[in-house]
């Protein structure tokens, strides 16, 4: 609009000047008021706190904050009560005492990886370990000098070879990622205590209930929140919980340098969701042991490996250290039945949905392609099995039902 057509300040179109609010200055009482909400508040529930500004009573306040002091507040990305409250409640459900929260449970494995190796360091992952983690330690890793050393979970020579004056960390994932090999954490953990290498747990499996690795001696706890404790398939989440403060302090700095932070309404739904997490691991487990010994008893199933079933490589080892099975596990279908009328089985299921995050209500079926380019990382040679992997969850429907749809789908395993 040109300059002359404005009369007296005012747009001619509304005959008020762009600023002409009410003279009591609604813009700051928008903003600021004397109000204090009675407190205590008896809602069950931790409040959600959204910051990124915190905000200091005064400047010597501000001056003597200590941003790695997790009793205070800086800034949103550090923490806020809604946050470290679930920390507190994953390091309590690990049996640990301090906890690291980040955006996802890969980036909690990249968080071990940061904090704790530099240029010239190796670090060992067992050879069935969850893809990305390879792939982290291959491709990443490797630009910025740091070599990635696979080893035989079920091997203890085989770790024990792998190690030198240059290895700093240890993965250990048990079961292992899709071909849920069950290694013997307290012997692999024994050796890396003895050649002083720190040694790291992807327990993702056991939701930090069904397998204690703080009891084993391991020195820090992986766990994709985004799977058992989240429960709802609907937010992705990790953290990285220690009994060391020293260990803990280190893991807190590289978080910072990196940025990794969580948002309240994620801390909020991830409490949410824990509080349940115990009925429904139960509710998973339970389904997917019936559905493992259906399976077992079909023809077309070569190999069921589910930790709880003697055909699983390291049964015996889930029996003596674990407090029960979660409700994921694979099969093998004989290689008599080709990849194709595997996947015409699986697009025929109606209850359980095809997808990769497990731990939420649903149950899913996946096929993989074990030693392929994009399948887990076993190695062939140490794969005993021709035919095509499936790996199941199962989910909290009524396992007749999850029984039933299988039973429909595998029709088309015949044809
Ligand atoms: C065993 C295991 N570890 C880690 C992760 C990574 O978790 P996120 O999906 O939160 O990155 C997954 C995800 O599938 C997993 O199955």
């Amino acid at each position: 609009m040109s300059r002359d057509r404005l009369v007296d300040g005012n747009d001619p179109r509304t005959d008020r000047a762009p600023d002409d609010f009410p003279p009591d200055r609604p813009a700051t009482r928008l903003l600021h008021d004397d109000y204090v909400a009675p407190s205590p508040f008896g809602g069950l529930n931790v409040a959600v706190h959204h910051a990124s500004t915190v905000s200091f009573p005064t400047v010597a306040a501000l001056r003597a904050r200590d941003v790695h002091n997790e009793t205070g507040y800086t800034y949103g990305l550090h923490g806020t009560p809604t946050s470290f409250t679930l920390a507190a409640r994953v390091a309590a459900l690990e049996g640990g005492d301090h906890c690291v929260l980040v955006p996802s449970g890969l980036a909690a494995i990249a968080l071990v990886d940061l904090a704790l190796l530099t240029s010239g360091d190796n670090f060992l992952l067992p050879d069935n370990v969850y893809n990305p983690s390879r792939d982290l330690g291959t491709s990443l890793l490797a630009g910025f000098g740091i070599e990635t050393r696979f080893y035989d979970p079920l091997d203890a020579a085989s770790f024990e070879g792998a190690i030198d004056d240059r290895t700093k960390l240890a993965w250990l994932e048990t079961p292992g990622s899709v071909t849920m090999e069950v290694p013997d954490i307290p012997a692999l953990v024994a050796i890396a205590k003895r050649r002083g290498v720190l040694t790291a747990i992807d327990n993702t499996w056991a939701a930090g209930v069904l397998f204690r690795p703080f009891d084993h001696g391991v020195d820090l706890v992986m766990h994709a929140l985004t799977k058992y404790p989240s429960g709802g398939s609907d937010v992705l989440m990790g953290s990285v919980t220690t009994r060391d403060l020293a260990l803990h302090r280190r893991l807190r700095a590289a978080d910072m340098r990196l940025g990794f932070g969580v948002g309240g309404d994620d801390a909020y739904l991830m409490l949410r969701g824990l509080g349940t997490m115990a009925v429904r691991l139960r509710q998973s487990g339970a389904n997917g042991l019936a559905l493992a010994l259906w399976l077992a008893a079909r023809p077309e199933i070569a190999a069921v490996l589910h930790p709880a079933l003697p055909s699983c490589p390291g049964h015996a080892i889930w029996k003596r250290d674990f407090h029960g099975a979660a409700g994921l596990f694979s099969v093998v279908v004989d290689d008599a039945i080709d990849e194709g009328r595997v996947d015409a089985m699986i697009d025929a299921l109606r209850l359980f949905h095809i997808g990769f995050s497990w731990g939420g209500v649903h149950s899913l079926a996946v096929p993989y392609r074990v030693g392929l380019p994009g399948g887990p990382a076993r190695p062939v040679s140490r794969w005993p099995h021709r035919g095509t992997l499936v790996r199941f969850y199962a989910g909290i429907e009524d396992a007749q039902d999850l029984i039933a749809d299988l039973d429909q789908a595998f029709v088309r395993l015949a044809r």
